[in-house]
């Protein structure tokens, strides 16, 4: 899938299931003109490799979301194995500082297939207390400010963010600088857990590249249906 000409393109349905049964049973649903895929921590955990491989086989291209953070050169050599799987997106914490960057962003350029690079920087579960409690001052927001610019002078692709830090990233780090963003809900759609959303055509107005959409797409009566819906909300804005 070309990189963001499409609307499919710019959406990343959260495969969070529990195995591989039920993530292939929404799958079987959906197609990969519609969107991209995440597999995160608990899927992977549980279906591993042999998943991804199901889902590449589909023509799906997937966001491995295993957020890598340790000394350099085991995240690099946990890069290259995530690269040898042909996922068209990985990251990695962003507070594993600048070493650990640059090692990851080696080892990915160096993949016969690179896939994108990104890093997470503070956790939106994350408040000015939680920090502080870790020893780090200030607001969350300079952090995130701090560890994108550090991500983006490592050599990685962009950073996951919520959509309310989108224009100052995008205004900070230029156009190229890939933005990706969960909390997002299409008009209507319960919050559920997320604080703070935003609907997708507001979260591409405001600088975001990509979208991640969990439960107002998986939990749906008819997902293809939602997501031609969110694919007209795009289509209309460009
Ligand atoms: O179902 P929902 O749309 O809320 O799912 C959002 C997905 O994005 C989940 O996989 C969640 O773990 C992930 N995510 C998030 N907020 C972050 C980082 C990741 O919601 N800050």
């Amino acid at each position: 899938m070309s990189d963001t000409q499409h609307p499919g393109a710019r959406i990343i349905v959260a495969l969070d299931y529990a195995n591989a049964g039920s993530a292939m049973e929404f799958v079987g649903r959906v197609s990969p003109e519609l969107c991209r895929l995440k597999v995160g921590k608990e899927l992977f955990t549980s279906a591993g490799p042999d998943l991804l491989r199901r889902l590449a086989e589909q023509g799906f291209d997937v966001f491995l979301d295993l957020k890598y953070h340790d000394i350099p050169n085991t995240v690099a050599k946990a890069c290259r194995a995530a690269a040898g799987l042909d996922v068209w997106m990985l990251n990695v914490h962003a507070l594993g500082g600048r070493r650990m960057l640059e090692a990851a962003a080696e080892a990915v350029a160096a993949a016969a297939k690179p896939p994108l690079l990104v890093a997470v920087t503070i956790l939106t579960s994350m408040d000015a207390s939680d920090l502080e409690s870790i020893g780090l001052g200030g607001t969350p927001e300079q952090h995130v400010l701090q560890l994108a610019t550090l991500a983006s002078d490592c050599g990685l692709d962009g950073v996951v963010c919520s959509s309310r830090e989108t224009a100052v990233l995008r205004k900070r780090l230029g156009k190229d600088f890939r933005l990706v963003t969960p909390g997002i809900r299409p008009a209507g759609s319960a919050p559920d857990d997320q604080r703070r959303v935003m609907t997708p055509a507001d979260a591409i107005r405001n600088g975001s590249n990509y979208l991640v959409i969990g439960r107002p797409v998986t939990q749906a009566d008819d997902p293809s249906a939602v997501l031609l819906t969110i694919h007209s909300e795009l289509a209309a804005l460009s």
